[in-house]
């Protein structure tokens, strides 16, 4: 808890109200993820566009992950039935996305905003993932495997993201301990580890509340370089 509010208290001093956390691929842990970030910080979770809506949404996992009451969960922007790329899926329902649909929400702590896939995913017909977190001029936290590939992937997506001028906060590690692979994000992306979330067996509320925060200088992870 004690680290939750030097966070706040960071981001309220820099005033960073929020965090675009984003993945290295779909089903890589963004919402495992977010619900440890929202845990820490006693935030608020926003899903902009929701694709796919059978069984639990990203926003009740997350509710139940975090143990944060309702009201930290904002409204999904857009909510479609296809577990599909956005674009594709609101095509098929007769939706066009526009990046003016997405306004950054104010709460009254900081708000950890889900993505969905990963950065270069298609929105509609010209914008990517990686437009909204511009658009919505977030910091980032980018979550990734531990399993083989996963640098290439990292840092392709670093890339990406530094290419288009987006600071990136740091790296979430998810899944099995890979301490080679771990110590190569770190120096070849340059980049902070600011957790690593294991294989969590049950992957429940108090499971994940005991994930410890793996920078040295938490409070001062999200300053700007
Ligand atoms: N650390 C973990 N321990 C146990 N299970 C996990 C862990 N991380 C992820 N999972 C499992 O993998 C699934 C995918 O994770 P998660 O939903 O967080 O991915 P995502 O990147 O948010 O996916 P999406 O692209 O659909 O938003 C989860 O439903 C969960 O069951
Ligand atoms: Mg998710």
């Amino acid at each position: 808890m004690q680290h939750g509010s030097e966070w706040i208290n960071v981001m309220n001093r820099t005033n960073k109200m929020g965090l675009f956390v984003t993945g290295t691929d779909t089903d890589v842990g963004k919402s495992v993820a977010s619900s440890w970030l929202l845990h820490q910080l006693r935030g608020y979770y926003w899903k902009p566009v929701q694709s796919g809506l059978q069984g639990e949404t990203d926003r009740q996992m997350v509710m139940r992950l975090s143990g944060l009451p309702g009201d930290h969960f904002l409204q999904e922007r857009y909510s479609l039935q296809l577990p599909r790329s956005p674009h594709e899926a609101a095509r098929k329902e007769g939706v066009t996305i526009q990046l003016t649909d997405f306004c950054m929400p104010s709460t009254p702590a900081p708000l950890v905003v889900e993505g969905a896939g990963g950065v270069m995913v298609p929105l509609n017909e010209h914008h990517l993932m990686v437009d909204l977190m511009v658009h919505l001029q977030l910091p980032v936290v980018l979550v990734c495997r531990t399993a083989l590939g996963t640098i290439n992937h990292t840092l392709l997506s670093l890339q990406a993201l530094r290419h288009r001028g987006l600071t990136v906060v740091g790296v979430i590690l998810n899944g099995e301990g890979d301490e080679e692979n771990l110590q190569a994000i770190k120096n070849y992306g340059n980049v902070k580890i600011l957790a690593h979330i294991p294989k969590l067996s049950p992957l429940d509320q108090s499971n994940l509340a005991r994930i410890p925060p793996l920078c040295n200088d938490w409070p001062q992870c999200l300053s700007l370089t």
